[in-house]
């Protein structure tokens, strides 16, 4: 009596441990297999990507004290007329709405227009 008891309980023990293994082993199946989020892009911020370009292409018409242009050489002002600057500078070169204004710096390159539209597209981290 006492002998099949014990092996009854031995049974339930391995039960157990099956049941508590293949959970486990679920578990990290699924941590593995929903866990690897999209590689995240790198945060574009205003400071670090936007400001550098800004000053390279659109002073001094647009940043003071030498611009008497619109001025765009901060976070707020480039965030408030950023619709307008992303227009701009993807226009034909010989627009005349074109920025930079009159070929009188480079243009954008497609990475920095990339990098304008990352940052409109976050959350125009300052
Ligand atoms: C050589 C001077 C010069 C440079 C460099 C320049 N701009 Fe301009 N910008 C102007 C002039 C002049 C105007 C006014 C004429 C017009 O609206 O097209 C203007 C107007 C603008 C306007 C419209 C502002 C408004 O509401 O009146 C925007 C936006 C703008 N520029 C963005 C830019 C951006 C972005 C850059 C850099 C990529 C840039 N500009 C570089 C001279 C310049």
């Amino acid at each position: 009596m006492g002998r099949s008891k014990k092996k009854h309980h031995g049974l339930i023990t391995i039960t157990i441990l099956l049941l508590l293994s293949t959970t486990l082993q679920f578990c990290s199946t699924s941590r593995t297999t929903t866990k690897p989020e999209p590689v995240a892009a790198r945060v574009v911020s205003y400071t670090k990507d936007i400001q550098p370009i800004m000053a390279a292409k659109c002073a001094p018409c647009h940043f003071p004290e030498t611009g008497k242009k619109k001025k765009l050489n901060t976070y707020l002002a480039v965030r408030d007329n950023y619709k307008e600057i992303l227009v701009r500078v993807q226009l034909p070169a010989d627009h005349e709405d074109f920025m930079p204004f009159k070929g009188k710096k480079e243009p954008l390159t497609a990475a920095e227009i990339q990098l304008l539209k990352d940052w409109g597209e976050g959350k125009m981290q300052d």
